[in-house]
Formats: C-alpha cells, structure tokens, sequence
C-alpha cells in the first residue's frame, strides 16, 4: 500500500520511491531511520528550521497576547467600536495563538512519526486554531472600517479555511506529498501576523528618506494594514517557491494536481 499515513507508518520523513501514483503524488512508506530521497531534507536537516520558527512563534504569541490578557478594553492596540468587536477580536487572537504555536510542531519529523499525537495535534491546530479564528476573525476585519484590511484580511481568511479543507481533503485521500504542501501553505497564512510585525518597521524605516522632515512615526497606523496584506503575499510566494524547489528536487512536476 503506497499510502504511509493509512498504513500506520510515519509520513514525517521522505524515504525511497518518489514517482506518481496515478495523478496523485503519494510518498513512499517513511520511517524515521530511513535516509531521505535526493531533493528532500532528511529529518535532522529540518530540526533547525523549525526550532527557529517554533521559538519565534512562541515569543511573538506572548507579545502578541499580553495586552488582552486582562480584557482591558482600553489596552487593545487597535480601536474596537463596540463590546462585541473586542469580544470578537479576543476571540480572534486566543484562536490564532493556538494555531501559530502549535503549528511548528506538526512540522517536525519526530512529532509526525508519532501518527496519534501529530494527528490530536492537527485536529487542535484546525478545530480549536484556525477555523475559529477565521470565523471570529471575517467579522473583526469587517469591523475594522477600512477597506484595506476588510479586503485584504478577509481574502487570507479564506484562504485559511481552503488550504486546511484541501490539506484535510489530500490526506483522507491518502496523498501525504499534497497535505503537506497545502499545511505549509496553511501555517503561512498563519505566520503572517509575525511577519505584518516585521514588516511595519521595514517600510517605516524605507520611508524615512522620503518623509520630507515630518515624524515617520505618524505613518504608522497607515502602514499596519498595508504590511498586513504584504505579510501573507509574501509568506504564500515564500512557501510556492520552497514547495517547487522541493518537488523540482525530488523529480516530481512543479506543479501538483488539484
Ligand atoms: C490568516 C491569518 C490572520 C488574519 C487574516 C488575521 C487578521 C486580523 C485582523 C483583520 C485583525 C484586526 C485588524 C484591525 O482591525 O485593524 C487582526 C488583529 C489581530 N490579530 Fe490577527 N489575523 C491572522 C492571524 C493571527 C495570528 C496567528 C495571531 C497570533 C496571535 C493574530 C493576532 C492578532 C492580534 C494580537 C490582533 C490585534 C492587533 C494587535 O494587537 O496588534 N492574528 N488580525
């Protein structure tokens, strides 16, 4: 049986035989003691990677959180217009947090040989993270008045709930390759509230030049929702490139079938 998951062996690390099966893309059976096939990282060479994102994941959530933690209406960093705002917007982020620190883990090979726990861990990401954030969450960006962000916050909301309804889709259908990819494409549209907080400063610090004396900083809240919608165009191209990169490298077509 070529399919790894159903089988009860572990989809986390890439071993042997990489051709298409019918016009699926299924992975080989993976065991973690196994080498990994020319053009994917073996287990070892993605711990790093993934430490880092776990960490930095950890430690933005804590900042992130901290300032709704007493449900203070006045510490909110961004206005609310009513009590059912905040409500929704706290909903938001106890949700998304779920989602950002537990996601790295279901990136690391030694979490995805353990099929029980990668799979309680999967269902808390999706179930308790990202759905209900993107449900709480259309209605905050609605909220928020600006067009800017209604549109361009709302499109990764959807794009939050499909890639994880594909993902899912991929791996009922026992295509490990295609649930992987469209989990990385998931987990970007997830990290764009840390890169939106990378970004804002980049382009502040660009603009300086051009800023004609005024106070750079008075721009700030004008380049929030604009770093925003660059952070999850930016984490998708991120993650395209490195999924082609990787089938490219494994001998498999650039592009998956849908
Ligand atoms: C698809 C992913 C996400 C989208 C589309 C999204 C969208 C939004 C929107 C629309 C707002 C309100 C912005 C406003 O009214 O100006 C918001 C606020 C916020 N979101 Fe998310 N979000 C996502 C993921 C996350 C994640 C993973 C976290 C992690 C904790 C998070 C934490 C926050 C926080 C803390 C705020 C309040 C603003 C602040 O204090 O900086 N979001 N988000």
């Amino acid at each position: 049986m070529s399919n790894s998951y159903c089988a009860g062996r572990s989809p986390g690390v890439i071993t042997g035989r990489t051709t298409p099966v019918g016009s699926r893309h299924r992975l080989p059976d993976m065991t973690p003691t196994e080498p990994a096939p020319p053009g994917f990282r073996s287990a070892r060479g993605w711990t790093w990677p993934v430490v880092i994102m776990g960490v930095v994941a950890v430690g933005a959530t804590i900042a992130l959180v901290v300032p709704y933690v007493g449900l203070d209406v006045d510490a909110s960093r961004i206005p609310t217009t009513s009590t059912l705002h905040y409500a929704l917007l706290v909903a938001h982020i106890v949700t998304a947090s779920v989602a950002l620190v537990l996601g790295p883990l279901q990136f690391v090979p030694a979490v995805r040989a353990r099929r029980a726990v990668h799979r309680v861990i999967g269902r808390c990401y999706l179930l308790v993270g990202v759905v209900p954030s993107a449900l709480v969450g259309i209605p905050v960006a609605i909220l928020s008045g600006r067009l800017l962000t209604q549109v361009g916050l709302t499109i990764p909301f959807l794009g939050w709930l499909v890639t994880a309804w594909l993902a899912v889709r991929a791996i009922r259908g026992g295509d490990v390759v295609a649930h992987h990819e469209w989990m990385m494409r998931n987990y970007a549209l997830t990290f764009l509230a840390i890169t939106a907080r990378v970004l804002v400063p980049v382009m502040l610090v660009v603009q300086i030049p051009f800023s004609d004396g005024a106070d750079p900083a008075a721009g700030v809240s004008s380049l929030i929702p604009v770093g925003q919608v660059l952070a999850w165009i930016v984490n998708l191209t991120i993650v395209e490139v490195l999924i082609r990169r990787r089938r490219v490298r494994a001998g498999l077509p650039a592009r998956a079938a849908v």
